[in-house]
């Protein structure tokens, strides 16, 4: 049977305080609509309607994709207004709705809340909740058979007691939904167009509204103000963790974790506490990350180490390669199998051959360094005239003394030395040594100034 995904964004948001539309508000670094998108990808549907209204301009902008079409509601005027703006762009047999403020919901949620849909019956997904203040309420007759949705500012004292709520996701057959909107009135409490009212109206046109329970009630819960909104981050995250561990991953607190963005891992990955995983990352068997590393879009091959404050983006780290504390790898760093990185080392579009070692605060730019070179403390390649930058090629079993500043473009031959303090200015012949720098001339006898 094939669907259609509408998804409803175009509320403001007022309590979020905030110029951002709040569908836009991230949770593990993409958007909370961004999400709900994702997660609607997953059921392959024939497409994907998004209803936006606040802050339009911005949400097209940044959800803009080839299979995503945006219908505007000019004026909210409720939930079944807002979908009825997406009918004419619906062809499928069926239509799920769904809210870019409720991030959490699962693929799998959703699969078996289509499984309730036929052309004979709607699909709803409720919520039993310990305090549904807010919530529409799920109307049963004595047998449990679903009657109707009362909203919860339209409800009697007595269903204000019901404490299976709605989560406003749904799906019915598409021209019995186009039916039911086109006949909503706003004579209700809020003088909206409920989209809840079409509940009664399938009842009345003998569907069955059959639903299925969200066992955890964070996956249907939105996000209206800040502190929701980091409930839903905790709730992302120890999900995330949970995940990862069961995949054999030790976190050494999962609450210290945080995942923006998808990692795959090997086995037997250790991931110490304050850890963010952005982007895609890679993570293969056997590698450890220590405290507070931040890695961004990059790959951890087997047993790589990362030691503690090290911040990777972009970055390539082979086998038994190891970097930190405080290594700062930016993209286009390679690491060849066991080489080593230090404290303080900046590597940018940079290689380091099979066990080369850049020890302690060195700047690395543009550069290749060949097998078992060794750059000494307080290199620099100097790769950036103020307009181009250039390349600085290294052999193998380079030396590089201490304290070179290394001025590109520069290519220093297999086996090459420069003495410590040097400004390398041109090529060095392989082992040769070059110096580059003033003698050293001792005065006898000098008297220190004496003060005034
Ligand atoms: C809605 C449901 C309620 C349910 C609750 C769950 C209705 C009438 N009520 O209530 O039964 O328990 O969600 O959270 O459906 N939106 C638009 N255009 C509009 C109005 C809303 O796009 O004109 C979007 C909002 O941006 C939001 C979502 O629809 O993402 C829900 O709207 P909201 O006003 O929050 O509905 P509730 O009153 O919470
Ligand atoms: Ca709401």
């Amino acid at each position: 049977m094939s669907l259609d995904i509408v998804i409803l964004a175009a509320g403001q948001g007022t309590r979020m305080r905030s110029a951002l539309p709040k569908v836009l508000h991230p949770i593990a670094g993409l958007s909370m609509l961004g999400h709900v998108v994702q997660t609607a990808r997953l059921l392959k549907p024939d497409s994907i309607q998004v209803v936006i209204g606040h802050g339009a301009q911005l949400v097209r902008e940044m959800l803009a994709a080839d299979d995503v079409n945006f219908v505007v509601q000019h004026e909210q005027l409720g939930t079944g207004h807002a979908v009825a703006q997406a009918v004419t762009h619906l062809k499928a047999d069926n239509t799920l709705v769904l809210y870019g403020d409720v991030p959490l919901i699962e693929a799998v949620t959703l699969e078996s809340l289509m499984k309730q849909l036929s052309d004979q019956s709607m699909a709803l997904l409720t919520v039993n909740l310990d305090n549904p203040a807010g919530y529409g309420r799920i109307v049963r007759n004595v047998d449990g058979v679903v009657q109707a949705i009362v909203e919860h500012k339209d409800a009697s004292p007595e269903q204000l007691k019901i404490c299976e709520g709605n989560t406003g996701i749904l799906a019915a057959p598409r021209v019995a939904l186009t039916d039911w909107l086109s006949r909503l009135s706003n004579s209700n409490a809020q003088g909206e167009y409920y989209l809840t009212d079409i509940i009664a109206m399938a009842v009345a046109d003998g569907l069955s509204v059959n639903t299925e329970t969200a066992v955890d009630a964070m996956e249907v819960q939105g996000a209206n103000d800040r502190l929701q909104l980091s409930e839903l981050e905790r709730h992302y995250q120890q999900r995330a963790a949970r995940r990862l561990m069961a995949q054999g991953v030790t976190l050494l607190d999962p609450a210290r974790f945080d995942l923006r963005g998808e990692v795959s891992v090997g086995r037997d990955v250790v991931i110490d506490i304050n850890v963010i995983l952005e982007g895609q990352v890679e993570i293969a068997d056997n590698v450890s990350i220590g405290p507070n590393c931040v890695i961004k879009n990059s790959i951890l091959r087997a047993g790589a180490v990362i030691k503690a404050n090290s911040h990777l983006e972009g970055a390539d780290v082979g086998e038994g390669a190891d970097c930190g504390p405080f290594a700062r790898l930016r993209p286009g760093t390679v690491l060849a199998a066991r080489a080593h990185v230090g404290n303080f080392v900046e590597l940018k579009n940079t290689r380091l051959g099979e066990a080369a070692k850049a020890g302690h605060l060195t700047y690395l730019g543009d550069t290749e360094v060949g097998a078992r070179s060794n750059i000494g403390a307080g290199t620099i390649t100097c790769n950036y005239d103020g307009v181009n930058k250039s390349k600085t090629i290294m052999g193998e079993d380079v030396f590089i003394g201490s304290n070179s500043s290394l001025v590109a473009p520069l290519h220093l031959g297999d086996g090459s030395t420069t003495g410590a303090g040097s400004t390398i200015t041109t090529d060095v012949p392989a082992h040769a040594l070059a110096v580059g720098r003033g003698r050293q001339r001792n005065l006898e006898g000098w008297a220190r100034p004496k003060k005034r």
